[in-house]
């Protein structure tokens, strides 16, 4: 048994309850009030160490007694002063950990919220909210196009490859801005201008960089608030404008910033004009109908939608010259006297470039000739082994029906330089210099590629590299500057009107 302990009741008195149990002197203890838990004393004292309780002290040492007992309560206040301390400190720590989770907390709450759109303002239509993540492409501001046009009174037309919107300035002249999409490439009223972005669809809305109204379209105040997160676009008021009568700027088109192009037929001196076309031939005297005086005179539509009948034909038929028609006698081609003419005009000027094996095949035909001509690509089709719907199926996407040919207007004409051809190399004359050049200038002389590639949903037919319309100069330069096949600029047309 250990020898420094001794019963808890060995005679001596318990000690106080209110003090507490004091280090005991013990045998072998020089420093009876040194404390059990100072470092030294066990040095001093191993024996004792841990080693509780010791034997109580007898009363009797008041000096020393009242020593300990100051130290005592010194302690105490020390200790109630240190846990008051340590208690507003937790106390203030927590305060300060509350405040930063609110203060998180409200931030996200922005994030999630208001801050996480764009509010997209446009004059005319409602108020829109773009997630950020929508409204910022590659960094770049993006804005809904199709709202800033019916802002600007724009009509808008469109298919696969893009949207041409297209307006009438206050002075009569077209004007016409076509996006293509995923591309950055866009033609202002003829002239290529580059966007900072790609324009593209999204939910049926054209979207582009808000950079180009900033730039490239006057008339408009378009202004971004990145604190507010708010773009507003608004029609810019004349100066002096009664806001209950308000005066609009004119909308304008500009290639870059503070370069206008009212038109693309008048100003700058790259833009073509229609009515002043140059040609290294002398084409004068055709002047008159590759740009007739009445201008919308040949604008007529005939196709599946839009039949004549066998009655219906023109009475100013006359022969296409023998040098330019591959057939003679009874079947050399004729056209409408202002398309015949036309046309002589365009291959005396392409037979000038070089071109000189482009001749006409077959131009006017009538409702018979062309019944005749369906009819046997039907039995053709048959022949083949397909029933008569089948085949008609087939022939209708490369033959019109009679009454739905436009070769019965006699503005039409096809044209190539592979007279006795098969089908193959009649589609290869896509691949010769002859059709680029047909393709590229061909409205000069007041003709359109009448079923352009890509657009045969539009027009019920086949691509035919061979087949031009005459539509007269100013048409066909709309058309083929707005890439636009005539059922589509016809639409337009009365859309605008
Ligand atoms: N080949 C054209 C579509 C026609 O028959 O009129
Ligand atoms: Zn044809």
């Amino acid at each position: 048994m250990n020898n420094n302990r001794a019963p808890k009741n060995n005679g001596t008195p318990p000690p106080r309850r209110t003090s507490p149990q004091r280090p005991q002197q013990s045998a072998g203890n020089p420093s009876p009030h040194v404390r059990p838990s100072d470092p030294n004393a066990r040095k001093t004292a191993p024996n004792t160490a841990n080693n509780s309780p010791r034997p109580q002290r007898p009363y009797g040492n008041d000096v020393a007694e009242l020593s300990s007992r100051r130290r005592y309560i010194a302690e105490k206040k020390s200790a109630r002063r240190a846990g008051i301390i340590a208690f507003f400190t937790v106390f203030l720590s927590l305060c300060l950990i509350t405040a930063g989770i609110f203060a998180l907390l409200i931030n996200k709450g922005q994030d999630t919220g208001a801050n996480d759109f764009m509010i997209m303002n446009i004059e005319g239509s409602p108020k829109v909210e773009i997630p950020m993540s929508e409204a910022y492409q590659n960094e770049m501001l993006y804005i809904d196009f199709s709202a800033v046009a019916k802002l600007c009174g724009f009509s808008a037309v469109g298919d696969a490859s893009g949207i041409t919107y297209a307006f009438t300035s206050s002075s009569g002249i077209d004007q016409y801005i076509t996006f293509r999409f995923d591309s950055n490439s866009v033609t202002v009223n003829g002239h290529d201008v580059t966007m900072e972005g790609i324009a593209f669809m999204k939910d049926e809305v054209l979207r582009i960089p808000f950079s180009f109204i900033d730039a490239n379209i006057s008339g408009l105040v378009a202004e971004v608030d990145e604190k507010e997160r708010t773009v507003t676009i608004t029609r810019e008021k004349m100066t002096g404008s009664r806001p209950d009568d308000p005066k609009y700027e004119e909308i304008v088109l500009l290639l870059q910033p503070e370069i206008p192009v009212t038109s693309p037929f008048e100003g700058e001196e790259d833009v073509p004009d229609p009515m002043d076309v140059e040609f290294i031939s002398d084409l004068s005297e055709y002047e008159q109908y590759m740009n007739p005086a009445d201008r919308d005179a040949y604008l007529i539509l005939i196709n599946k939608e839009n039949p004549v009948d066998h009655t219906f034909g023109p009475d100013d038929l006359e022969y296409v010259p023998q040098k330019y028609a591959v057939y003679s006698g009874e079947y050399q081609a004729t056209m409408r006297a202002i398309a015949a003419k036309a046309l002589t005009a365009m291959l005396t000027e392409a037979e000038n470039y070089g071109i000189n094996d482009v001749k006409v095949t077959l131009a006017y035909r009538n409702y018979w000739t062309q019944n005749w001509l369906y009819t046997g690509y039907i039995d053709e089709e048959m022949a083949k082994g397909l029933s008569r719907e089948q085949a008609e199926e087939i022939v209708k996407t490369y033959s019109a029906p009679p009454g739905c040919s436009e070769h019965q207007s006699g503005l039409g004409a096809d044209m190539h330089n592979v007279y006795f051809q098969t089908d193959k190399e009649l589609e290869d004359f896509e691949y010769t210099e002859a059709y680029k050049w047909l393709k590229d200038n061909c409205w000069k002389f007041g003709f359109v590629v009448r079923f352009p590639k890509g657009k045969e949903h539009i027009t019920g037919f086949q691509f035919e590299c061979w087949h031009y319309r005459f539509v007269g100069r100013y048409h066909a330069y709309q058309m083929y500057t707005q890439d636009l096949c005539l059922e589509e600029y016809l639409q337009k047309l009365a859309s605008e009107n």
